[in-house]
């Protein structure tokens, strides 16, 4: 059985994945699309309910985004959110002009509580809503009623029940929206009449059995690298099909401290074929001698895909690749063929050279939060579901200049005592990356009555949410106390600590 589907419709505005997430959230499947598809594709999908998003425009802009008025008279539920809201109105022959003031942030607002956005229980009829525009709805279109205000913004919502149509000038997906997700649930549920079918039970319980129905006797291929996506996506295909599946994890050497064995335990003994590929021995040949950060991860890259190579080649024929594509990647890549035709070669560096008819992505549908939940439910360990992000060329460069057997034991056990101690304070989930890296400086210490001349080590700890731009994560001193303590007493050849408090940019996250 097929999950309802809400359609939001993509007019350019900072929220959009949001909005779709928080749909999500109330249960109900929801997909973007961009505004400019037509009205007959919108209707092949058979969506129970639209939403229109805010944008950058005003609507009376001679290129400003418009909409097929067909939609409206389609008999599917609308919500217009912000510039959606003042799209709807224009529309339908409302009137919109610029504000005398605009509105911008947290505005007390008046809710009609007769009408069904608003009749949740815990909605009061005073709020705070999360308003952004410069135009408002001077004159709402005929056979729509004002059903919410601000001081300054006479029409915060709208409503045309018999078309079932309604619109809300602020942002409900926003969190600064007391109860926006309330409203948003009321629309989804008694307007739409969603049932809340999104689950990730039933998520898993349809991807395995299309899995199933499209892999038949054939054999699936992927290159597991034991981040989220790629263990996720592995344990899917293994609860799918079994053995006609084959991971191959190529162990670089260059992972956390016990990483490489806790993927290995991970997958070891389940029902797939799992290769552990210890390549480390020719990575570390590979990058003697080298210092630079691209040459770095230019020689990691390729030597990666020749020792995947080198282990499926011995597979013979491979009927699907499989990768572990999510939902941002899909949408970040346009839709359609152009993001097919990205993800073919974007196999984590896997291009051609892998015999396969087919890629199968499993997750191309799932938001982060939602592949960890999927991970959870089809009973993958805690440590993988949770895993911070963590790059390609792992430890490779955060171990500044040239890479020795001795540095990246310091380094693993420098980081592992770091992560240790920011789990026990309870910020492993608060924080978004942290890791340790071990520079190459060396400097005078003293430990009893003896001189030191030892290495340093950095730690590095960032907020962020896209990882375009960061902060410095505040760890308690407390903390940061305790991580150096123990660093200099169990790493041996470390006298030095360090917290990078730098934010991205001027500097980036990693240290190469
Ligand atoms: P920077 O250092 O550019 O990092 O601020 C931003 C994010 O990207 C990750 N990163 C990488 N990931 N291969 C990867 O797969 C790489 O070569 C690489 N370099 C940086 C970094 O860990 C952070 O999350």
């Amino acid at each position: 059985m097929e999950n309802q589907l809400v359609l939001v419709l993509d007019f350019g505005g900072q929220y959009n994945q949001l909005i779709t997430r928080r749909v999500r959230e109330c249960g109900v499947y929801c997909e973007i699309v961009r505004y400019t598809t037509p009205l007959t594709e919108i209707l092949k999908k058979k969506p129970v309910g639209i939403i229109f998003t805010g944008g950058p425009n005003s609507v009376t802009d001679e290129n400003a985004p418009h909409i097929d008025p067909g939609i409206f008279s389609c008999g599917v539920p609308i919500l217009g959110i912000c510039y959606g809201c003042q799209l709807m109105a224009y529309t339908l022959g409302g009137s919109v002009v610029p504000c005398e003031t605009s509105e911008y942030g947290k505005t007390q607002t008046i809710y009609d509580k007769s009408n069904v956005l608003f009749q949740a229980e815990e909605l009061p009829e005073t709020a705070i809503s999360w308003m952004s525009h410069t135009d408002y709805i001077s004159e709402v279109p005929e056979g729509f009623s004002i059903i919410a205000h601000t001081e300054d913004c006479p029409t915060a919502a709208m409503a045309c029940p018999e078309r079932k149509l309604y619109a809300v000038q602020f942002h409900p997906e926003v969190n600064h929206t007391e109860h926006g997700l309330t409203i948003l649930n009321q629309f989804l549920k008694e307007v739409c009449g969603c049932v809340g079918d999104w689950t990730m039970e039933n998520y898993a319980k349809l991807a395995i059995q299309q899995i199933r129905e499209k892999v038949g006797d054939g054999r699936v291929l992927l290159a597991l690298s034991g981040g989220v996506d790629s263990s996720v996506c592995a344990a899917l295909l293994s609860k799918a099909v079994g053995k006609k599946h084959t991971c191959i994890f190529v162990d670089h050497g260059f992972l956390r401290k016990n990483e490489g064995d806790e993927v290995e335990a991970a997958f070891h003994g389940q029902d797939i074929q799992f290769i552990r590929v210890n390549a480390k021995a020719v990575f570390m040949e590979k990058l003697n001698g080298i210092s630079d950060p691209e040459t770095k991860r230019k020689v990691i890259g390729e030597e990666f895909i020749r020792a995947f190579e080198r282990e499926s080649k011995k597979l013979g024929t491979v009927d699907f690749l499989a990768q572990g594509t999510i939902y941002p990647d899909v949408i970040e890549s346009g839709s359609g063929d152009a993001a097919v035709i990205k993800s073919h070669h974007n196999v984590g560096g896997l291009p051609d050279y892998v015999d396969f008819q087919e890629i199968i992505e499993p997750l191309r549908l799932l938001f982060k939060d939602e592949v960890r939940q999927l991970g959870i439910e089809l009973g993958l360990p805690g440590h993988l579901v949770w895993r911070q992000p963590f790059p390609g060329p792992g430890l490779a460069i955060r171990i500044i200049g040239e890479i020795t057997d001795e540095k990246l034991q310091i380094l693993q056990d420098a980081d592992w005592i770091f992560r240790e101690e920011i789990s026990k304070a309870g910020l492993d989930r608060e924080i978004h990356q942290y890791f340790a890296v071990l520079t190459n400086m060396r400097s005078v210490g003293v430990m009893g009555d003896g001189r030191t001349y030892d290495y340093t080590v950095a730690l590095r700890g960032v907020m962020t949410t896209d990882f375009m731009t960061a902060d410095f994560a505040k760890i308690p001193y407390e903390v940061l106390e305790i991580v150096s303590a123990r660093i200099v007493n169990e790493v041996k050849n470390v006298n030095r600590v360090v917290y990078d408090i730098t934010t991205k940019p001027p500097a980036t996250i990693e240290w190469e």
